[in-house]
């Protein structure tokens, strides 16, 4: 099995589902105006940019359904594959010769090899270039951790680049532990590995825990690595690119202002510095582009993966947990609706503590029932307001420890809420059912429909879509 995104990009291009652009694009904001354009639709393929030789693509997991096609399940399948990926480990296999290493760059040989990339310039104000799909793995050797997550690399010339890691991720926590034993930390950036591995390092795991051994579980085998040339890091074998690099966590360089997942800027201060080494790639390799901030691909590559680890956490906190959705309102990382089912009296609270202390993010959950599509926020909100007593079933708590990235929070820390959108039996005489048909009309009249009709978009309303889904 190719381990690669090309062959998923392929099956959508075959089913029209790929945005061909032909002629030069700009990668100064025209690359990102264009995918922003389309930004829950087609994948995008761009033949030529005005900056590297390489083609781009962009724009590829950037739905529900797009993810669970490229994990081989049902949209509604999601949380629980991804939420059981969490559980497996199977670590992956060392190869000798890999796709990803096709061509090999040197840095001697080069003055500046990013220079070579079709890195864009995504939002007005961002302080620079910003290549933002690089998965990163990286290896630390005296304690053995490896890791793999995202983080994004700006471009500063001469085989230097800035990398913007938040201070609690674990790809710090290794360049701390290097720079303790007085090394850098080796890492390889790559590019365009699979959707499952893509999706895997996003997940919120222990530290030391490789989210390349969890990437086995959605992948339905293991990731092949390869030793990297200049670093000592496991690559997957048949990424596009492989930049392998050194951070310097006792070089710090000042970032200015970089674009966040809720959709404003951000100014952290100082990241570390990166010194590349080697860039390797495939024959024909494709750059992937990642376009951030409130952007679907961005939002969804975070929130299905901590939305894994959530329903991992209601369940060791007895929680039945029906679905959950990590919204694209709170930029796929703050904002949590769960669906549950038999909550007992306090349940509600233990399930709102058991998601803030698995993820610092988190700042608002609300609970509904499993008749409400936690993935419809008009469907949530009516439960919100239908169902909830607001001086009842409101937990607000002050001063919660939170991440730097929270837009409102003071010193590290913000003001958490919780709401209860679930029905108790006893608060309404006439119950708590929605005004519809019958499932079982509702189900024949949508295969009525189609057959009669077949060009026909059903768009149900507020409560009928689950009922089709359950069909
Ligand atoms: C496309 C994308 C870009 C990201 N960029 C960054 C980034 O620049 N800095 C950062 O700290 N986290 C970034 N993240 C989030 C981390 O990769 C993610 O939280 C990861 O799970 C952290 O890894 P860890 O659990 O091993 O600490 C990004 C996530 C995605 C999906």
């Amino acid at each position: 099995m190719d381990q690669s995104c090309r062959s998923f990009l392929d099956d959508l291009a075959r089913d029209g589902e790929v945005l061909d652009l032909v002629g030069p694009v700009a990668l100064d904001y025209e690359l990102a105006a264009m995918i922003g354009l389309v930004d829950a639709g087609p994948a995008v393929r761009v033949a030529r940019t005005d900056g590297s030789e390489f083609p781009v693509f962009a724009n590829v997991l950037n739905s529900r359904t797009r993810i669970a096609r490229a994990l081989g399940c049902l949209t509604r399948e999601l949380s629980a594959r991804i939420a059981r990926a969490t559980t497996v480990r199977t670590p992956p296999v060392v190869v000798s010769h890999a796709p990803v290493q096709h061509t090999v760059l040197r840095a001697e040989d080069h003055e500046d090899l990013l220079a070579l990339l079709p890195i864009p310039r995504f939002f007005e104000r961002d302080s620079g270039r910003y290549l933002t799909a690089g998965l990163i793995v990286a290896h630390e050797p005296s304690t053995g951790h490896r890791n793999a997550s995202y983080a994004r690399i700006k471009p500063l010339g001469d085989n230097r680049a800035f990398i913007g890691i938040a201070p609690n991720h674990h790809l710090m926590a290794l360049a701390q532990e290097a720079a303790r034993q007085g090394r850098p930390l080796d890492v390889a950036i790559t590019l365009g590995a699979h959707p499952a591995i893509q999706l895997a390092s996003c997940l919120y795991l222990g530290l030391g825990d490789d989210e390349l051994d969890h990437a086995a579980d959605l992948l339905g085998e293991p990731v092949r690595v390869v030793p990297g040339i200049t670093v000592d890091v496991h690559v997957p074998a048949d990424a596009e690119f492989a930049i392998e690099a050194r951070l310097h966590p006792d070089r710090p360089i000042e970032e200015g202002w970089v674009s966040e997942y809720h959709g404003m800027y951000e100014d952290y201060g100082a990241g570390l510095e990166v010194e590349i080494t080697a860039i390797t790639h495939r024959r024909d390799a494709r750059f992937q582009v990642i376009l951030p901030g409130l952007f679907s691909e961005h939002a969804l590559l975070g929130a299905l993966p901590i939305g894994a680890g959530l329903v991992t956490a209601l369940r060791a906190a007895r929680i039945d947990v029906a679905d959950l959705a990590v919204t694209r309102a709170g930029g796929g990382r703050v904002d949590v609706v769960a669906a549950v089912r038999h909550l007992k009296p306090g349940a509600a609270k233990r399930a709102f503590f058991a998601c803030w202390s698995a993820v610092s993010m988190i700042k608002q959950i609300t609970l509904v029932d499993d008749d409400i599509d936690v993935w419809d926020d008009e469907h949530v909100h009516w439960a919100r307001t239908a169902r909830m007593r607001w001086d009842e079933d409101v937990l607000i708590v002050p001063d919660v420890i939170t991440d730097r990235n929270e837009p409102m929070n003071v010193g590290g820390l913000v003001t958490k809420i919780g709401m209860d959108a679930t029905c108790r039996p006893d608060r309404r005489r006439t119950g708590w059912h929605l005004a519809l048909p019958p499932a079982d009309a509702v189900r024949a009249a949508a295969r009525r429909l189609s057959a009669e009709h077949p060009g026909v978009v059903l768009d149900p309303g507020i409560g009928l879509a689950p009922l089709l889904e359950r069909s």
